[in-house]
């Protein structure tokens, strides 16, 4: 099986695992004495299909079907679709397989944006990487100082759009411009996509071969306990890569189903991102009347950025009403990360917020 050219030296040095070996020669198999497993147990006894080529053929086309821009053409990779994706335990393997594949330890440098979801820093500086972070810039943080990241000349670029923990969308020419530019990899994190319905970057990938989105079913499909997300890439060695490292069969055959199924009928998901919307709306206006409420970054997704007045005393309150929400104070000041729950939820928070916002007035 042929890898990238960009991935790791040590990929030369390490042979392909046996098991792989077989699903990739696509091996005409009438008998299988392989495996050691206990054929007397019912199907579970097998190992999950490794090639997944159907339900990637079916995730792409719900996905492909969304957030799609004005001018929208089906794209080439449409007919090929099981070659530029790979399915990982949550995207959060993704992650870490591409930090893995294509970042040489104690050498190479990463680029990640600031603020943004702190797993690419995490496991890069696990991997022994060197770290960049550049600042989201503007009253929206949609912007970046992109020269800056070209010049750092990163193995790979880290983008969250929306970017999580802030809700905003980057400048799309962002995107464009750092893939036209870079040799190394650009990767977007889309895990929250679906909420926001603006244009994916799974739309670009006829464009740019060093383009990779991360997508993840834990949060807009409701499949967070199936651990499942996806890494698309322009280019199929980058998946042959990814998969000649990903630990085999980390994709239950239940779960494989259970996405199946989404696949099959995803109107009432598509229906539940609508009452997110609303509650989303109804909460913000209610929390944007209290006095501890200092301002709220506008949001397209299930989640909201919001910087509080008397942050210190606000929290307390809310851990002692056993609510929790995320901080985000040491990246924004006296900020906090706060997800649309169920209206019951929502309104317990929001009592909550009124009760502590009228005892400090
Ligand atoms: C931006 C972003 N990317 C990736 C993930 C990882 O999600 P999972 O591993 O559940 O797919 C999260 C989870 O919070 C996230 O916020």
């Amino acid at each position: 099986m042929q890898v990238h050219p960009k991935s790791r030296p040590i990929f030369s040095e390490i042979p392909l695992i046996g098991v792989l070996k077989k699903h990739f020669a696509e091996m005409d198999i009438d008998v299988d004495l392989s495996n050691n497993t206990n054929p007397f147990l019912g199907t579970l006894g097998n190992y999950p299909d490794l090639t997944q080529k159907s339900l990637k053929k079916h995730y792409w086309q719900v996905i492909s079907s969304l957030n799609q821009p004005a001018d929208y053409t089906p794209q080439k990779i449409d007919e090929i679709i099981d070659q530029h994706i790979l399915f990982t335990v949550g995207s959060s393997e993704g992650i870490d397989l591409l930090l893995r594949s294509f970042a040489e330890p104690n050498k190479d440098t990463i680029a990640v944006t600031e603020p943004s979801f702190p797993a690419y820093e995490h496991w890069g500086k696990l991997h022994n990487l060197q770290i960049k972070r550049f600042k989201l810039k503007e009253e929206n943080y949609n912007q970046l100082d992109v020269d800056d990241i070209i010049k750092e000349n990163p193995k790979l670029v880290f983008l969250c759009n929306p970017n999580n923990p802030t809700a905003t969308l980057l400048d799309t020419e962002i995107i464009d411009k750092l893939c036209r530019s870079l040799d190394g990899f650009v990767i977007v994190d889309e895990a929250y996509i679906e909420f926001s319905g603006i244009s994916s970057a799974i739309y670009d990938l006829s464009r740019f071969n060093n383009l990779i989105v991360l997508r993840t079913l834990s949060k807009a499909w409701g499949l967070a306990g199936v651990r499942c997300g996806a890494v698309i890439a322009a280019d199929p060695l980058v998946i042959n890569t990814l998969r000649y490292i990903q630990i085999p069969f980390g994709f239950p055959t239940p779960s494989q189903e259970l996405v199946a199924n989404r696949c099959a009928f995803p109107q009432t998901m598509i229906a539940s991102w609508e009452q997110i919307r609303q509650e989303r709306v109804k909460l913000v206006k209610n929390l944007s009347n209290l006095s501890v409420v200092k301002k709220i970054t506008p949001s397209d997704v299930n989640f909201f950025l919001m910087e509080l007045n008397h942050f210190s005393t606000v929290m307390a309150f809310l851990n002692q009403h056993k609510i929790h929400v995320v901080s985000c104070d040491n990246e924004i000041a006296n900020s906090i990360r706060v997800s649309i729950g169920t209206e019951k939820e929502n309104q317990k928070f929001l009592k909550a917020m009124s009760l502590i916002s009228d005892s400090l007035t």
